[in-house]
């Protein structure tokens, strides 16, 4: 069984996805193992008591750098014996001392197509505001491993809904969450607890 740590920042509407997976049986041969929060206020960390999941506060601004909340936040996984790392609306940069314990076992939800929309300043309802101010017919969500340079590193899967000629950066939001993001991180989670991802290159292999 793999233990997974989940990262997070705020809502925490997509750690509820897989806490809600992982009560179905979805997470096969995965179990959440503990709940990290960038925020001591974060709404994610009351989901993670309510499901009876350990959780902690990882604060940026209590370190010098981001490299030493880095080497703080590895101790901590490797103290935990957690395999898998998975961003879900973590908002803090975090450095190569990650991916070189974690390589290839750091993965993200991203809320646009990458390589659309994405990188630095894409983040939360930003990416809805830059998909909509550019036109874009479709948008959706990613999720890719996690490598030094920011939502760069190969994806795993991606899911498309159409943009409506109404949409608010609100409202595509939330079509994305419901039927992309929400799908698409559980079954990512999934399919890596039981070694059903084969990293070449920037290729993603799902094995049967
Ligand atoms: C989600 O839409 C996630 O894809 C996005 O932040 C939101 C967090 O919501 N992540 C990023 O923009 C990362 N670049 P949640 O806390 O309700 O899961």
């Amino acid at each position: 069984m793999k233990k997974i740590a989940v990262l997070v920042s705020g809502g925490g509407t997509n750690l509820q996805a897989l806490i809600d997976a992982q009560a179905r049986g979805e997470i096969v041969n995965g179990e959440i193992a503990v709940v990290i929060s960038s925020a001591p206020e974060a709404y994610a960390l009351e989901r993670a008591q309510h499901a009876n999941i350990p959780s902690c506060v990882l604060a940026r601004k209590d370190y010098s750098s981001s490299q030493s909340m880095t080497i703080a936040l590895v101790n901590k996984l490797r103290e935990l014996d957690i395999d898998l790392v998975v961003m879900a609306g973590f908002m803090t940069i975090v450095t190569k001392e990650l991916f070189e314990v974690y390589n290839n076992a750091v993965i993200n939800i991203h809320p646009a197509l990458i390589p659309s929309f994405c990188g630095k300043g894409a983040y939360g309802l930003h990416v809805h505001e830059q998909a909509l101010a550019y036109g874009v017919k479709v948008s959706g969500a990613t999720v890719h491993f996690v490598t030094e340079e920011c939502d760069s590193g190969p994806i795993i899967l991606q899911k498309a809904v159409d943009v409506l000629l109404d949409d608010t950066p609100e409202t595509l939001q939330r079509r994305i969450m419901e039927r992309c993001e929400w799908k698409l991180l559980p079954q990512a989670v999934s399919l890596f607890c039981q070694d059903r991802l084969k990293v070449e290159g920037r290729t993603v292999q799902i094995l049967p």
